[in-house]
């Protein structure tokens, strides 16, 4: 039977089965042929979309932009300083009016609930574009670009180091437990996924063959690994104060040449970004000054290397979110 997901939200991959899944990496798949080779792909002429974002955002915001006009829609970018929401307008009643205009919605911010209560209220696809708890948009072109590299992932290794708690991280275990890719967290005993979402993740591994492991030993997290994943140690939303509290936790598990050593020779390094690899930022330079550290979370070693994927990723962004929007709205 065909896959379908017309008419769909994409809130979690939690509610997408292996194979809903698959047809969107194909499909994303599908387009990155067309637009390399020109091909004008405007099926969804005449509709328009509404991007809305709480928090900051490049490469998400540019990949619906970009996809949604290359699709051939309207596209209106809102943000907090632009729209009433949540300040004069309830969500709800916010969610009813821009169901009545949009054909779908994109949402960026902060509790789960929210981009929940979009779908629930506004009658149209809503697309989860990061939440503190997920961001599904992300995994598949993190999959896309695996298996641009290694084919078939199904029984590969792919280890998360960092923050295993974070939207990224949630995400990349849910991928992984419904795609029979084996998934590692490692990361310091705090910083670890809710058990409720562990229990959630290990059913779908049942049926799907993958393991999932948690655990805080670099070495056995390097260990047979095939993709070397990472994130900010601090995520949109978070207080800076906790900067100190964080380094000092996540220090042992920064991505650096040693780390990569330890995995298979023939593994891939990826990152969602954007990343504190240099001083080049703000950021890393207020934290070079208080800390000392030249890079957090990956070294330039790592994220200018060989194995570094992270921008072909960033790339498919764009194509798996057309992919999305074409597969919920055609
Ligand atoms: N990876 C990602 O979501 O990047 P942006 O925050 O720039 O959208
Ligand atoms: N965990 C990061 C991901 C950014 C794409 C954050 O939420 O800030």
């Amino acid at each position: 039977m065909g896959v379908n997901v017309r008419g769909r939200s994409f809130l979690t991959l939690l509610d997408y089965t292996p194979e809903e899944i698959r047809y969107l990496l194909n499909l994303s798949k599908e387009f990155k042929r067309m637009k390399a080779a020109g091909t004008l792909h405007e099926y969804l002429r005449g509709k328009q979309v509404v991007l809305l974002f709480e928090k900051t955002s490049t490469r998400t915001r540019c990949a619906f932009e970009v996809a949604a006009r290359d699709l051939g829609m309207g596209v209106t970018f809102l943000d907090p300083a632009s729209s009433q929401m949540g300040k004069k307008e309830s969500l709800a009643d916010t969610a009813k009016v821009l169901g009545r205009m949009f054909d779908g919605i994109e949402y960026r911010g902060f509790k789960q609930s929210v981009v929940e209560d979009l779908a629930k209220y506004s009658g149209v696809p809503v697309w989860n574009g990061l939440t503190d708890d997920f961001h599904p948009t992300q995994m598949l072109a993190d999959i896309m670009t695996c298996e641009e590299e290694f084919g078939d992932m199904r029984g590969r290794k792919l280890t998360f180091f960092g923050d295993a708690r974070n939207n990224v991280a949630n995400s990349l275990m849910v991928v992984c437990a419904k795609l029979g890719i084996n998934f590692c967290a490692c990361g310091p005993k705090e910083l670890m996924p809710k058990d409720e979402l562990v229990e959630k993740c290990r059913e779908a591994a049942a049926y799907s063959g993958a393991t999932i492991t948690l655990i805080d030993d670099i070495r056995e997290g390097a260990k047979d690994a095939d993709v070397l994943y990472t994130d900010i140690w601090l995520s949109m939303g978070e207080p800076a104060e906790l900067w100190e509290q964080r380094i000092h936790l996540l220090r042992p598990y920064q991505v650096n040449g040693a780390l990569m050593a330890m995995a298979k020779p023939t593994a891939i390094f990826l990152h969602c970004l954007p990343s504190f690899h240099d001083r080049e930022t703000t950021v890393g330079e207020d934290i070079y000054q208080k800390f000392g550290l030249e890079a957090m979370e990956v070294t330039d070693e790592v994220f200018l290397g060989k194995q570094a994927r992270q921008f072909d990723e960033a790339e498919n962004r764009m194509h798996t979110i057309k992919a999305v929007m074409y597969a919920t709205l055609k």
